[in-house]
């Protein structure tokens, strides 16, 4: 069964990604979320083919330069076929790049549930809204779900791949529909939408008005209860949409990537992740686990080798490579002497990361390796590479 796997994992991979209209990538911060999901689009465009969407957060905007795409935005932007052919591959479809940018989402969300133009125009206009709507970190998680919600109804791609926003909790993207609810049913929001008029001359609430009238000035705190109230006033289309959302999360069409590095805090973190979205009936497609060592660096025979290398460090072993790279032996057999000296401190790490590997790979009928290159991942070519190395 093992062996079959492992002939079969890239297959499988592009199966899934053929099967399904829907890829949410998620998992901890820094694993290589925004990285992999470029890898699968691409992988996806060249050997599936179609329209191909991928949905990035990453402000660094690493993942624009490596497609060759100056601007991605919150509009998606189609990826010119040159920097397909410049790596070497035709593709067979159209990838498409867009970015979630907050503060353009909450516009637009802004502009579909607003019950009139009225409503419209007070909230984007109001002082609070502007302030608070860029710097609404978490609703990071929400935006997302919202744009892919948005852009698969579009029906204008065939495969939808969504990098999820980095965040304390990787589940936090699962709960963003919930939170989006509990915040218009939560008593802040009906304690702070009450008419801001009565509240401010309640005898109880008095004083702190008056202070903070003289601090902040009073138009601060009448736009801050506008917002709220203007926003109150939304609550039945936003509802309506993250209902929409959580239903999108469950359907046969969505399927869920975990990524993860084999350390022992991403890996804890994705083995909860994959329980939590076999437990809601999310569809678990694979679990990746992304800049693993080789396995063969647990093999006893590299062991061996390594200690054999330091033994001929400094004899005709270097000697013989030294010549042929045309460098001095003596380095020659320093850096033989290190490499082999160190080799144990690597084999250790890569024993960790096989257990790790074959627990996480009890979760998932799927566990793809992807391998830790040499370098960053910056074009098409190394996201390629990428992907041509997705192994078990
Ligand atoms: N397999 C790999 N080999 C080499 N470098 C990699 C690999 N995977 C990712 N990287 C590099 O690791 C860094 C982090 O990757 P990436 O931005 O994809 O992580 P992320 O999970 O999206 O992070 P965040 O949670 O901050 O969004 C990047 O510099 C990327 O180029
Ligand atoms: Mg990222």
């Amino acid at each position: 069964m093992e062996r079959r796997r492992r002939a079969t994992d890239r297959a499988d991979l592009l199966a899934l990604m053929a099967a399904k209209e829907m890829v949410l990538v998620c998992g901890s911060g820094g694993v290589g979320k925004t990285t992999v999901a470029a890898a699968m689009a691409v992988s996806a465009v060249t050997e599936i083919g179609g329209r191909v969407l991928v949905l990035t957060v990453d402000p660094a905007r690493r993942l624009a330069d490596a497609l060759g795409v100056g601007q991605i935005g919150n509009e998606a932007t189609l990826v010119p076929a040159s920097a397909f052919l410049e790596a070497g591959v035709e593709p067979r479809g159209e990838l498409w790049a867009a970015m979630l940018d907050t503060k353009a989402g909450w516009d637009d969300l802004i502009r579909l549930h607003a019950p009139d133009a009225k409503v419209r125009e007070a909230v984007l206009s109001n002082s609070t809204y502007q302030n608070v709507a860029s710097r609404f970190v978490q609703s990071h998680d929400y935006l997302a779900m919202e744009r892919l919600h948005e852009l698969h109804s579009s029906g204008k791609y065939d495969l939808i791949i969504v990098d999820t926003p980095p965040s304390r909790n990787a589940l936090d993207i699962l709960d963003a529909p919930r939170h989006m609810k509990e915040f218009f049913r939560s008593w802040l929001l009906r304690w702070l939408t009450v008419p801001y008029r009565s509240r401010l001359f309640t005898m109880a609430s008095k004083p702190f008005y008056q202070i903070a009238d003289r601090i902040l000035g009073s138009r601060f705190l009448q736009d801050i209860a506008e917002f709220f109230m203007l926003f109150q006033a939304m609550e039945r289309g936003f509802v309506r949409h993250a209902n929409e959302v959580e239903r999108l999360l469950a359907d046969p069409r969505t399927t869920f990537v975990v990524v993860s590095t084999l350390e022992a805090a991403p890996s804890y973190e994705a083995t909860y992740l994959a329980r939590e979205l076999v437990r809601r009936d999310y569809h678990l497609g694979a679990i990746i686990a992304n800049r693993v060592l080789p396995l063969s660096m647990t093999a006893k025979a590299s062991a061996t080798s390594a200690r054999k290398m330091v033994k001929a460090a400094d004899g005709e072993l270097a000697d013989r490579i030294a010549e042929q790279l045309g460098v001095s032996s003596q380095i020659v057999g320093d850096v033989l002497t290190e490499i082999g000296t160190r080799f144990h401190d690597v084999a250790v790490v890569a024993t960790r990361e096989a257990e790790r590997r074959s627990e996480l790979a009890e979760l998932c009928h799927l566990l793809v390796a992807a391998p830790m290159l040499d370098r960053d991942v910056n074009n098409v070519a190394d996201l390629l590479e990428l992907a041509a190395h997705f192994t078990s």
